[in-house]
C-alpha cells in the first residue's frame, strides 16, 4: 500500500447540482492495487498506515485527474493556425495534417506527442478523435497502452466532401473499425469509439454501417460532432433535406444515446437539447476552439436548463493546447460575455467540469473523476515553480475555492509536477524527432 499525502480538492458532489468544493488541506489517499482504500486527515491515516510508503505530494495541489472528452490526435502538430473559420480551416491546415499520418513513421511520432502532451497537462482520461488510417489508430493505442492512460478512442470515418485520400467506404470503414475494436476494446484502459467525423463529411449510409458497427461492439462509445458553426450547419441542413435536425442526422440511425459525446452544439435547436437529454448523450464543451475559429458562445444554460450533460474538451488543436485549466477558464469567459444569457461558474464547477463530469460523460464515473474511496488513484500533482505567478498567488489564497480559482486563472501544463493513474505515475512520452 501507498499514502499519497497533500492538500487535496474535488467535486464528489455536483455544484450544478448544489454540491461545493471538497478541500483537504492535508490529506492522505491510502492506494492499494490502483484504486483508494482510505482516505482522511494524514495525521490519523498515518497512525492506520504506519509503516507504508508515503508519496509526498505537499506544496500546490492535488487535483483528480484530468478528463478531456474532445482532442483529436492527428492534429498535435498544427496547434496555433488563427485566424479562419472551421470549414476553412478543416480544408487548409488540419485534412492536409491527417493526410500526413498514411505515412506510418510519422504517425508513430504523433501518437508520442499526442499522448506526452496530454500526460504534461495532467489528463487521464480522455476519448481521443483518431484518424481516418486504422494503422494509425491502432498505433494510438498501443501507446496509450504502453503509456498507460485512459483512452476511448477510434477511426474517424467520412466518405464526402474532404479530400480523396481520407475518404473510405460504408464497407471499409465498418470492417476496419471492427477489427481495431476486436484489438482494442475492453483491453486494460482502452475502448473503442465509433467516430463518423461529422455529418457533412457522411452519407447516409456510411452513417447506418456506423450503427451496424456500434451494435456488433457491445459497450462502444460514439462521438461525431454536431452544431458547431452556422455555416456547416446550414450545409448539413442541405445535405440531410429529410431530418428534421443535425442530431437527427444520427440519432436517425440510433447512434444517439448514454454512450454518445458530440462535440460543441454551439447553435442547438429547443428539440436538439430535447432530445439530448433524453437519450442522455453528453455534449463536450470546447470553449478555446470556438473561439478561435469564431464558432459561437456555447450556450450552457440552455444545455443545463434542458438536463444535458456537459463535459470540456481541449479540441485540439482547433483548441489551442491540451491543458484543461485553460478550457476551464475559457468556458468561465464565454459564460461571462454571455450575460443575463450566460451560466455563471465558481472554480468549483470548473473543476467539477474538467473532472467528474468528464467522467460521468465516459460512463467511467464510479472509477475516476473524484478521489473518493473506492475510486481508482488518477490524480494531477500542480506544483508552481517557486517565485512564479502562480506560486506567488496560491501563497496568498483566502480559501480553498480562492486557490483553485488562482490555478484556473494561471495554471497550465509548466505546473503539472506529475500525473497518476492507478496509483502509476505516467511517464510522458518523448517526442520522437526524424
Ligand atoms: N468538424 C469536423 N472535423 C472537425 C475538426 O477536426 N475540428 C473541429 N473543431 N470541428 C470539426
Ligand atoms: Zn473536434
Amino acid at each position: 500500500m501507498t499514502v499519497f499525502r497533500g492538500t487535496v480538492l474535488d467535486t464528489p458532489d455536483d455544484p450544478f447540482a448544489g454540491g461545493t468544493l471538497r478541500a483537504e488541506e492535508d490529506a492522505g489517499l491510502v492506494e492499494r492495487g490502483g484504486t483508494i482504500v482510505a482516505r482522511g486527515p494524514f495525521a490519523l491515516v498515518r497512525t492506520a498506515y504506519p509503516d507504508d510508503e508515503v508519496v509526498d505530494l505537499r506544496g500546490g495541489l492535488v487535483l483528480p485527474g484530468l478528463v478531456d472528452t474532445h482532442v483529436h490526435f492527428p492534429q498535435v502538430r498544427v496547434i496555433g493556425a488563427l485566424g479562419m473559420p472551421l470549414l476553412e480551416w478543416l480544408e487548409s491546415c488540419a485534412l492536409p495534417e491527417e493526410a500526413r499520418l498514411a505515412d506510418h513513421r510519422y504517425a508513430l511520432g504523433v501518437t508520442r506527442d499526442l499522448v506526452g502532451g496530454l500526460v504534461r497537462a495532467g489528463t487521464t482520461t480522455a476519448l481521443v478523435f483518431g484518424s481516418h488510417f486504422a494503422a494509425a489508430v491502432d498505433a494510438l493505442f498501443a501507446e496509450a497502452d504502453r503509456v498507460g492512460l485512459r483512452v476511448t478512442s477510434g477511426l474517424v470515418v467520412s466518405d464526402r466532401a474532404l479530400r480523396p485520400d481520407l475518404l473510405t467506404t460504408p464497407q471499409r470503414a465498418h470492417d476496419e473499425g471492427l477489427e481495431l475494436a476486436r484489438r482494442w476494446h475492453g483491453v486494460r484502459r482502452s475502448r473503442y469509439a465509433v467516430t463518423p467525423r461529422f455529418s457533412l463529411s457522411c452519407s447516409a449510409e456510411l452513417l447506418a454501417s456506423c450503427a451496424v458497427l456500434q451494435e456488433s461492439v457491445p459497450g462502444s462509445w460514439f462521438t461525431s460532432h454536431l452544431n458547431e458553426s452556422v455555416q456547416e450547419v446550414d450545409t448539413v441542413r442541405r445535405l440531410f433535406v429529410d431530418a428534421d435536425h443535425y442530431l437527427h442526422t444520427y440519432a436517425g440511425h440510433g447512434l444517439v444515446g448514454a454512450r454518445s459525446v458530440l462535440a460543441h452544439n454551439v447553435h442547438p435547436t429547443t428539440e436538439e437539447l430535447v432530445l439530448l437529454a433524453a437519450a442522455g448523450a453528453s455534449v463536450a464543451h470546447c470553449p478555446s476552439s470556438n473561439s478561435a475559429l469564431g464558432s459561437g458562445l456555447f450556450p450552457l444554460r440552455d444545455h443545463l436548463e434542458h438536463g444535458v450533460h456537459v463535459a470540456l474538451g481541449s479540441d485540439v488543436a482547433a483548441g489551442t493546447g491540451f491543458c484543461l485549466l485553460k478550457e476551464g477558464l475559457q468556458a468561465y469567459f464565454v459564460q461571462q460575455l454571455l450575460g443575463e444569457r450566460g451560466s455563471p461558474l465558481t472554480a468549483a464547477h470548473l473543476l467539477h467540469l474538467a473532472t467528474a463530469a468528464g467522467a460521468e460523460a465516459l460512463g467511467l464515473a464510479d472509477r475516476v473523476g473524484q478521489l473518493s474511496v473506492g475510486h481508482e488513484l488518477d490524480l494531477v500533482w500542480l506544483r508552481p515553480e517557486p517565485g512564479s505567478t502562480l506560486d506567488v498567488a496560491l501563497a496568498h489564497a483566502r480559501s480553498s475555492e480562492d486557490a483553485l480559482a488562482k490555478t484556473f486563472a494561471l495554471g497550465s501544463s509548466a505546473d503539472v509536477a506529475g500525473t497518476w493513474v492507478a496509483g502509476r505515475q505516467l511517464a510522458a512520452a518523448v517526442p520522437l524527432r526524424a
